[in-house]
């Protein structure tokens, strides 16, 4: 079991716990496990230029930085709450250190997902990639697919919209992922994510305008990368 699996699997609700029949973690494409299950989280290095189609400079900066942020609150809980364990304590206050490790640890390698398979020379969905056998076969269409998808998307609320599969039979499901430490279905890995939280695109497209960043969003998707996680 690699550092992330570990990890992963530990922090309650947390997003990709136990997701590796491919022996790789969502959003670890390249990633490299490390030889010390216990070293800090290093923020991954995501470049986006000078920006990319629909999406400022600007915005993608700040997004990052908050990115950086939820990687440094992860290694800080994970410290914390080790230190606790380890002094036998086990209070309300250890409580709150096991949710937010949750909200923190999903915070970031959602962010991980949804940062990696945005591309400005995106690849297009690939007809006879199995995965898109899989969504024809579960929506009728690629089209009927990203129509759910963009539905999900665009709930209101805070949060995440989430194309998921289940390893253990393979079905697809669109999910919302509102509060990280809550993120649903257990096991099932994350194929594609949006970021639908309001620092996602409010410089860009105002309060009102997340359905033209999601449209926005649609053709940075890589589904090189999508489909390497199904
Ligand atoms: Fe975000």
């Amino acid at each position: 079991m690699d550092r992330r699996t570990l990890l992963g699997t530990l922090a309650a609700g947390a997003v990709g716990a136990g997701l590796h029949a491919k022996g790789l973690g969502p959003g670890a494409t390249d990633a490299k496990p490390t030889e010390n299950p216990l070293a800090d989280y290093a923020a991954r290095a995501f470049d986006f230029g000078t920006g990319l189609p629909g999406l400022g400079k600007e915005l993608l900066a700040e997004h990052l930085a908050l990115y950086k942020g939820y990687v440094s609150r992860t290694n800080a809980l994970l410290r914390d709450t080790l230190a606790a364990e380890r002094e036998g304590k086990a209070g309300p206050a250890v409580q709150e250190l096991r949710r937010r490790l949750g909200f923190e640890f999903s915070g970031m390698r959602l962010h991980e997902l949804y940062f990696e398979a945005l591309s400005a020379s995106a690849a297009t969905p690939s007809a006879s990639h199995p995965l898109h056998q899989a969504i024809a076969a579960t929506w009728g269409s690629f089209d009927a697919w990203w129509a759910a998808f963009r539905a999900t998307c665009t709930m209101t609320g805070i949060g995440w919209g989430v194309l998921l599969k289940d390893p253990a039979t393979g079905r697809l499901m669109n999910a919302w992922f509102q509060d990280h430490e809550n993120a649903v279905a257990v096991g099932a890995q994350a194929l594609l994510v949006v970021d639908v939280w309001e620092h996602a695109y409010v410089r860009d497209y105002g309060a009102t305008g997340r359905a033209k960043y999601v449209d926005a969003v649609k053709s940075l998707i890589d589904w090189r990368v999508v489909e390497k996680r199904f």
